[in-house]
């Protein structure tokens, strides 16, 4: 399977996956890393495993059709079985998403549906909960809301702040989002009606 991969950030899910699948646990490979930020740490990475990358800045574009349709472009030409949100800051336009639609998954450092958005460490920790974690989901045209995949679960200690939450949910996530990939690479994860099937079994 050939998987694109959208990075924003530090690119620490996407070495997880190219730890999984340079190192082949995953039979799949990663065709090309797609940045919106010219300084994104997970170009590095990606550089560092021999992985083309492409930088598409956002801020060179004049609105967000405009970028997503060149990102799409961009996307199709390695025509991947897989693309992978991970850590792309970015809100999608409906018709970008509905080109991808079943097999674009997204992580998210929550325990979806709840804390949809930003800054979700802090609004647990602000509520009082005692459990938090994060959640790889397929992509829809609902911002976070596409059907839940596989979710994982941490504690919230008295002494937490968002940091060290935001690291003990990052551990979960490199482990989580691989898992996703290997299923999807093995043609084991499906969506149909807004839901998610692993093999014939709805999770
Ligand atoms: C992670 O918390 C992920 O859940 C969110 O972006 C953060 C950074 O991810 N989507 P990465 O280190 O860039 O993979």
């Amino acid at each position: 399977a050939s998987i694109v991969v959208l990075i924003s950030g530090s690119g620490t899910n996407l070495q997880a996956l190219i730890d999984q699948t340079v190192h082949g646990t995953i039979a799949a490979r990663i065709a090309a890393v797609i940045s919106n930020r010219p300084g994104a740490g997970g170009i590095d990475r990606a550089r560092q495993a021999g992985i083309t990358t492409e930088l598409l800045d956002h801020t060179n574009f004049q609105d967000r059709e405009a970028f997503d349709e060149k990102l799409a472009e961009t996307i199709l030409r390695y025509k991947p079985d897989i693309v992978v949100l991970a850590g792309f800051m970015r809100i999608l336009t409906p018709a970008f998403v509905r080109q991808f639609q079943g097999k674009m998954v997204n992580i998210h450092p929550s325990l979806l549906p709840k804390y949809k958005g930003l800054h979700t460490h802090k609004r647990a920790l602000e509520a009082g909960d005692t459990e938090h974690g994060a959640t790889v989901h397929f992509v829809t045209e609902e911002l976070d809301g596409g059907p839940n995949i596989i979710q994982a679960r941490v504690d919230i200690e008295e002494n937490d702040t968002p940091e060290s939450l935001a690291g003990k949910v990052l551990l979960k996530e490199h482990q989580i989002f691989p898992q996703v990939i290997k299923w999807m690479a093995e043609q084991r994860l499906s969506m149909t009606d807004n839901r998610a099937y692993l093999d014939d079994i709805i999770i």
